[in-house]
């Protein structure tokens, strides 16, 4: 065969033609995968037959993308972004697939990583703990206060040369008392990182948590009271520390302004994830993040309505608030004298009616307590070496973990008697579960 030959010099093609088809996205993905999310959804059989009717006749013409890029569609994820940042007022949102994802890109953005420390509460689920040791940092456990939020005084006396951040957890929609926070942080030059998976849509003297601190981390799974599905979002007003989450959450850095070009900074690109958010997780998480003010609106005046009709030793052992005009306000929560006392109430006020419980007077194994994260106080890793917890640019002995180092914490957990809020109780409702609690409180206590 003679060079001459090749279509490319003027020869014959050797392709005359396809007789299949030409192949297009919308053969990749259509009305099954269409109707998979519907059956996903709830929807019933006969629903879905009348959408299969009705959808069948467009079959063939849609072309469905749930990525963000290459998608002739704007792309949700960056609806949801947008939403986000217009809605908390921040510079900088970046929607991923989980809030650990959110942490852990957060973490790599601040500098946590081989000799740093990071301090952060005895009571949180334990992904804010174990994304720090993910990070190859040090997690420093702080005691928790009457709020249930990291104590400002413990986290004073666990600053150490190595600290690069602190952590506050908005538990249970109660925010941290980011005032002191932030007064230490900037004192001592470490970064603030809030963990708002718990509290998305409250605020903290009028400002929404998670755009205090230098980032802020959320939880968008369906287990919170915003989100569905598996999701997170990171929030900063800072272009560097943006610039380098979204390098971590998504290592083939495809969201700089031109993704193969050389890094623009030192410490711009480095080997990170793949955190990145699907674009069916940010259609839906759009939605949720619309409902976000309203319901937040309900919550905290629902709440409100109740503490405003608790009486006595009620209104004595309810948790301490850092702002009470902020909370999210989804749990009404009492500390009981003791463990048992908590079993007895949480059963009483479920008696009575109520929906209440009290986790840690079971004694039974819970993430939420640092007691529980053996991974940490034992320091298991996933190989022999250890690291990060053996690794020579930590230069100091490890903090004392062990079971009882954080004790009130610990009691405090035990004590904790939950009462979730239904954001849409009437007024009339409110007294009743007021009542209820008046009377429980009054007995037991
Ligand atoms: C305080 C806190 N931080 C982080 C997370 C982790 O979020 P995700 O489950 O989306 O990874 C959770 C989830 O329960 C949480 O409650």
């Amino acid at each position: 065969m003679s060079e001459s030959n090749l279509a490319i010099n003027g020869g014959t093609k050797a392709i005359r033609g396809f007789e299949a088809e030409p192949m297009h996205w919308g053969m990749k993905a259509g009305l099954e995968e269409f109707l998979a999310l519907a059956d996903t959804f709830g929807y019933s059989q006969e629903a879905q037959e009348k959408m299969r009717a009705i959808l069948a006749t467009e079959e063939g013409t849609i072309d469905p993308k749930f990525t963000r890029y290459y998608n002739p569609r704007p792309s949700r994820v960056a609806m949801f972004e947008e939403r986000a940042r217009q809605i908390f007022g921040v510079g900088y949102a970046l929607g991923v697939n989980s809030g650990t994802s959110a942490l852990m890109a957060a973490y790599v953005a601040a500098g946590v990583g081989p000799g740093t420390e990071v301090i952060v509460p005895a009571y949180t689920f334990y992904a804010t703990a174990a994304a720090v040791v993910a990070a190859k940092g040090i997690p420093v456990i702080a005691e928790i206060d009457e709020s249930l939020t990291i104590d400002p005084e413990d986290v004073e006396h666990k600053i150490t040369p190595r600290t690069k951040a602190i952590v506050p957890v908005h538990m249970v929609g109660v925010s941290a008392n980011m005032e002191a926070i932030m007064d230490i942080a900037r004192k001592h030059g470490l970064m603030v990182i809030e963990d708002n998976a718990q509290s998305c849509g409250g605020k903290f003297h009028g400002r929404y948590l998670g755009t205090i601190g230098d980032l802020g981390c959320f939880s968008l799974s369906s287990y919170k009271v915003v989100g569905a599905g598996e999701a997170g979002l990171v929030l900063t007003n800072d272009e560097w520390l943006y610039t380098r989450a979204t390098s971590q959450h998504d290592t083939a850095a495809c969201w700089r302004p031109d993704r193969f070009a050389k890094e623009r900074r030192p410490g711009e690109l480095f080997c990170g994830e793949n955190y990145r958010m699907s674009e069916l997780e940010g259609a839906v998480n759009y939605v949720q993040l619309g409902r976000m003010e309203e319901q937040a609106k309900r919550y905290n005046r629902t709440m409100r309505q109740v503490v405003a009709g608790l009486e006595g030793r009620a209104r004595d052992i309810l948790r301490r608030s850092n702002d009470l005009e902020g909370d999210l306000g989804y749990n009404i929560i009492l500390i009981a004298s003791n463990k048992d006392t908590a079993g007895q109430m949480a059963a009483a006020l479920v008696a009575e009616g109520l929906q209440a419980g009290a986790r840690g007077s079971r004694g039974s194994r819970d993430w939420h307590i640092y007691s529980y994260w053996e991974q940490i106080l034992e320091r298991k890793t996933a190989t022999a070496e250890g690291c990060p917890f053996t690794c020579p640019y930590y230069k100091a002995p490890l903090p004392p973990y062990s079971a009882d180092m954080c004790p009130r914490a610990a009691d405090l957990f035990d004590r904790a008697v939950h009462i979730p809020v239904n954001q849409y109780w009437t007024p009339g409702d409110c007294e009743q579960v007021a009542d209820a609690i008046n009377k429980v409180c009054g007995v037991y206590a």
